[in-house]
């Protein structure tokens, strides 16, 4: 495996290596407590009040602020070569895009082509990558395919190149079948991998699709009328049962309708371990736009599954996201220029899929969630970050801030108010789906492993300020919720016993019988699951010790703790 190029030396971000935020409120993703957090070295190394550090400290006054842990978007296309050309946010643009908006580490997806190596392809992404990401990520790998060796490639992926989570498609010319579904599903099962489906019945859109063109609608509003809602619903119903059979936990991407948040609810319910993420895109805008009589505008809201045309399908699915049917939000972003969407001009079909959010998914969410009083700020907190850092396995590293955790911060100013449009985002693409909305909540300070890449506001990333991080099989949050417990009560300093993992699901479920934890293989508990060569600078975050830094002063006690604060306007606590 090559190692990631750094291109800045170490030595120009000295000025910021030592970094103190003082006065904030700080949010996880169950409570918000008053306390100032110091950083050294990309780390967070103190947290409490009146710490002791070192001289030459820059200091952050955080005052009025909420400070988060940075955002992580678990999907989003990066330089995707897709239905006959590529999107056009690459690493680069993709990941600064992403820091401006707050969020701190992205997950790719490896896209195999038919037939090819799934190790091959992961090696053409890493190299794609690395070098150039201006924050930390992650990658899962599609199946586009299935085979012996595709079996076989999943094995090596988890175990020596840091893996692990697999997509596969219910739709598309690379769809698997329900047989192969099955068998993905068991190896994922196998290997403690997480199994991601796109769920839609493609053979129902392929019929639709030619019934709509036959009929003259060759417009993007075909794109969404060959594939409505209950065929969305359909094929997640689907993929719960077959995940079922095999005793194996499945995760829904992209989760577009109420019908088929709905079911994974059912399906929950029933005993499926189902976790579902829907897009910021399906949050902060809806199907209507399919109608506009502008192409460029309609095309530019084509994905798929689609936005969809009931205009209460966005706060129902806040809704979801507060109840806990929903755990996570992406973004997708999959971004085609509108001559790239002209290549559907004359058939819906071949409008390439994708639209924006890797930049705005923070802002859209706060907005349409915590400003509303939908979401309070943990769930907030929750449901943009700690959640996937958890499913993914990147927790405690990722997704919280907590001494030895990575020091991905984010001072959010909930008063500030940002216009969403293309004409001052920081993305390659020529449209954006949320133009004109006006946001509440805007990041003042993003930190990137340390690193103050927004500074008052003004952007200041660093090409290949990132590294791939590993994710390790088994996700204790998924296996074992008792290991997470005690990692979090570890790095906490205090016998916590509250099993946060499981406040999803208590959230969720009447009765928390359902959706049973399963047994775990000993050799999951025992042995770290990554053997490949580790890349410069990466920590196993397995053997990660979140102890506190030795005989430094350190006030653990915060002066709030506010548990579970009720739905609310984000502003006006202090
Ligand atoms: O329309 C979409 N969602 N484009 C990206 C590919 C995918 O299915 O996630
Ligand atoms: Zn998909
Ligand atoms: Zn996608």
């Amino acid at each position: 495996m090559s190692t990631p190029v750094k291109k800045v030396p170490i030595h120009l971000q000295s000025s910021q290596n030592r970094l103190l935020i003082k006065n904030g409120k700080v949010v996880s993703d169950e409570e918000i407590t008053d306390e100032d957090i110091y950083v050294e070295d990309g780390i967070i190394k103190q947290i409490g009040k009146n710490l002791i550090i070192p001289g030459g400290t820059r200091v952050i006054d955080a005052r009025g602020k909420y400070v988060l842990p940075g955002g992580i978007d678990p999907h989003t296309h990066f330089e995707f070569e897709f239905m006959g050309t590529k999107s056009v946010d690459d690493f680069y643009n993709g990941t600064k895009a992403a820091v401006a908006g707050g969020t701190t580490m992205i997950i790719d997806f490896v896209f195999p082509k038919k037939g090819e190596s799934l190790i091959d392809a992961y090696y053409e992404y890493r190299q794609k990558a690395d070098g150039k990401v201006c924050c930390d990520y992650s990658l899962h790998v599609c199946l586009p395919y299935w085979s012996e060796q595709v079996k076989k490639e999943m094995e090596i992926l988890c175990k020596e190149h840091g893996v692990n989570s697999f997509k596969m498609f219910m739709a598309y010319d690379f769809m698997l079948n329900d047989a192969e579904l099955y068998s993905a599903f068991d190896q994922c099962q196998k290997l403690g991998a997480l199994a991601q489906v796109h769920a839609e019945n493609g053979l129902v859109i392929a019929k639709n699709a030619e019934k709509l063109l036959a009929k003259g609608i060759t417009g993007p509003e075909g794109h969404e009328l060959s594939r409505p809602e209950e065929v969305e619903a359909e094929a997640v119903n689907r993929a719960c049962v077959i995940a079922k059979q095999v005793d194996n936990p499945l995760y829904v991407v992209h989760v577009m309708s109420k019908s088929a948040a709905e079911i994974l609810d059912q399906a929950c319910k029933r005993g499926t371990r189902v976790y579902g993420e829907t897009l910021v895109a399906a949050l902060g805008t809806d199907g209507s736009h399919y109608k506009h009589e502008c192409f460029h505008h309609s095309a530019g809201h084509v994905l798929s599954p689609p936005l969809r045309p009931d205009p209460t399908t966005p706060l129902s699915l806040m809704n979801f996201l507060a109840q806990g049917v929903l755990q996570v939000t992406g973004s997708d972003n999959c971004t085609f220029n509108k001559s790239q969407k002209e290549l559907g001009k004359n058939d819906f079909r071949k409008i390439p899929n994708g639209v924006n959010g890797v930049e705005d998914r923070m802002s859209v969410i706060w907005e349409k969630g915590v400003h509303t009083g939908i979401l309070d700020p943990t769930t907030f907190v929750a449901v943009t970050s700690t959640n996937a850092a958890k499913i993914f396995n990147l927790y405690p590293r990722k997704g919280c801030i907590a001494v030895g955790s990575d020091a991905d911060i984010v001072i959010w100013d909930p008063v500030a108010i940002r216009t969403i449009s293309v004409t001052t985002h920081h993305q390659a693409v020529d449209f954006n789906i949320f133009e004109g909305m006006q946001c509440h909540g805007v990041p003042q300070y993003v930190i990137v492993n340390g690193r103050v890449c927004v500074d008052e506001g003004q952007l200041r990333v660093v090409e290949g300020h990132g590294h791939f991080v590993e994710t390790p099989t088994f996700a204790p949050y998924i296996y074992d919720p008792e290991k997470l417990a005690s990692l979090r009560a570890e790095k906490n300093g205090v016998d916590d016993e509250v099993d946060q993992l499981q406040r999803i699901h208590t959230v969720h479920l009447e009765d928390d019988t359902l959706c049973p934890t399963p047994t775990l293989p000993d050799s999951a508990v025992s042995t770290p699951s990554c053997r490949g060569a580790r890349p410069e600078g990466q920590r196993n975050i397995q053997q990660s010790t979140f102890s506190i830094s030795e005989d430094l002063d350190v006030e653990r006690k915060s002066c709030i703790r506010v548990r579970n604060p009720p739905g609310g306007k984000s502003s006006g606590f202090w």
